[in-house]
């Protein structure tokens, strides 16, 4: 074999002759194809373009089966972030494909008494208060077991203090004695009074609880009832429940412990909640400029931007440079269209991550939608009846596309500031993790996130705040063509607009 052939004996690689010099080719293969010459670029293992069959034919197959129902329970003085946690955790859970449920007792507590009054209320020598609070705990506990053993629950997260070992224990006996369930403790520790203070403010002081006081004396009432917690709380102990298995995060995650935890849906919780962070921080999504392809409608490829496109990708340079915004990274796909749409900004980092590349259309790629309903009209009409689960033909689904997007969530919720040029579908994925669209639709998720709007010239800034996140769309007012798709209401029907070149909508920009 012909020195040149690099070293690409091994069998699963395509050998092919070059004239590229050692040296060349290293630096080469380090950079993304849309840069690469056409010799390095057939260099390269094989891929959706070379292959006749995928390497792994089980890709996007549901990865995550929970065999047994899951408990999180939480642990931890009033204040220290177990809601925030909970509904993060179970946003995470869901958009991975693990049915998750909050069950906060709070809620119980609020259902069950009339307005609240004050901290007295928590007082541990309150005999009739400490009643109803165990009965809440019991009714909870309830639901827990009921939605788990019948109502299609996978993973609940018991959102409460939990703060003594009694408590715990009774947990333990029902969830695990008693029902065969997995439980898992995690409890939150912070000794940082800033950090309370400002949980105590951003969402305490504005619960039902306090609708009838001042936010200053909610602030001095809610301190008050941390008091209360604090003669009675017993933190997590190796050796006095050594049989449990819990993690403890100190201060938001300064530092992690692990005690004795059990199988795969733990072992996830315990990595998403190490990367989790509360510093304040701004996330950008936007597709990129329009390209020569969706000019005449054709999904996929790697075509490069049309003049608006350009135009956009200069507009989108200036704006983030007026924007001044601290430590800004930006991330691309490996695709053309995306690098170039941030080809004026040079002053942040960039890297390019293949797992933002767009949906793999399979044997659709490059094709419009006319020419998919003319070839292949049942492939285009099962993909109108349920497009989050459909496959293209040697491609992809929007159910695999979320599996391939987890590590980038995970290194999203790891970083500040950062910029995603990116595309129609994988912005979709990252828009329904980050708007929690699987918390009012349950499972119906999969039903709107194939469908969020995400148009061409448009930045949506994703600003994290209390529990969830603020949501602005800034628009730049380049015109674009509108390859927005909505689902038919019969299968396989395809309007008008789609039968030739698109265009920009009339008198508009998006
Ligand atoms: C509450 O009643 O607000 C919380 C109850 C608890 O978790 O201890």
């Amino acid at each position: 074999m012909a020195s040149n052939n690099l070293e690409l004996t091994n069998g699963s690689l395509r050998v092919r002759n070059g004239t590229l010099t050692q040296d060349e080719k290293k630096k080469e293969v380090k950079e993304c194809p849309s840069v690469m010459s056409p010799e390095t670029k057939r260099l390269l293992p094989p891929n959706t373009e070379t292959v006749q069959t995928k390497p792994f034919p089980i890709r996007g197959e549901r990865s995550n089966y929970v065999n047994s129902p899951h408990v999180i329970a939480m642990v931890g003085l009033p204040a220290r972030g177990k809601t925030y946690i909970s509904k993060k955790l179970s946003r995470y859970l869901n958009w991975i494909g693990i049915n998750t449920r909050v069950f906060n007792l709070g809620e119980y507590r609020r259902h069950a008494t009339t307005d609240y009054q004050n901290h007295d209320f928590f007082r541990p020598d309150n005999a009739e208060a400490m009643a109803i609070r165990a009965q809440c705990a019991e009714e909870a506990l309830k639901d827990v077991c009921n939605w788990l053993e019948n109502g299609g629950g996978e993973v609940a997260v018991f959102d409460a203090t939990n703060s003594t070992i009694e408590r715990r224990n009774r947990i333990h006996d029902v969830f695990v004695s008693q029902k065969g369930f997995k439980l898992f403790f995690v409890e939150s520790v912070c000794d940082d009074p800033s950090i309370i203070e400002q949980t105590i403010r951003e969402v305490k002081v504005s619960s039902p609880d306090y609708k009838n006081m001042n936010k200053d004396e909610a602030l001095k009432d809610f301190l008050q009832r941390i008091r209360h917690y604090e003669e009675k709380y017993q933190p997590l102990d190796e050796k006095l429940e050594s049989d449990k298995s819990f993690m403890k995060i100190y201060n938001t995650g300064e530092k992690v412990l692990v005690h004795k935890h059990e199988g795969h849906v733990q072992a996830r919780v315990v990595y998403y909640l190490m990367n989790i962070h509360i510093t304040p921080r701004t996330i950008y999504l936007t597709r990129h400029g329009e390209s020569k392809q969706n000019l005449e409608g054709r999904i996929g490829g790697d075509s490069d931007l049309s003049e608006r496109g350009r135009e956009y990708a200069f507009t989108l340079g200036k704006f983030i440079e007026e924007q001044k915004i601290d430590g800004l990274r930006i991330w691309t796909s490996w695709l053309k269209r995306t690098i170039q749409t941030v080809s004026e900004l040079n002053k942040a980092p960039q890297e390019r991550w293949k797992a933002l590349n767009e949906i793999d259309a399979g044997v659709c790629e490059e094709m419009t939608y006319s020419e998919i309903k003319d070839q292949y009209p049942e492939e285009f009409a099962a993909r109108d009846l349920n497009k989050f689960a459909y496959r293209y033909p040697r491609g992809e689904s929007y159910e695999d596309l979320v599996a391939r997007l987890e590590p980038v969530i995970m290194e999203l919720e790891r970083q500040g500031n950062v910029l995603v040029v990116s595309h129609q579908a994988v912005i979709r994925c990252l828009l329904a993790y980050f708007l929690n669209k699987t918390a009012v639709n349950g499972r119906n998720f999969s039903e709107e996130l194939p469908y969020l709007k995400v148009p061409l010239h448009t930045i949506i800034k994703l600003t994290p705040v209390a529990y969830g996140c603020r949501v602005e769309h800034v628009n730049l007012n380049i015109d674009a063509v509108d390859t927005h798709r909505p689902k038919p209401k019969v299968p396989g029907f395809l309007e008008d607009r789609f039968k030739g070149p698109l265009t920009p909508p009339v008198n508009s920009v998006q």
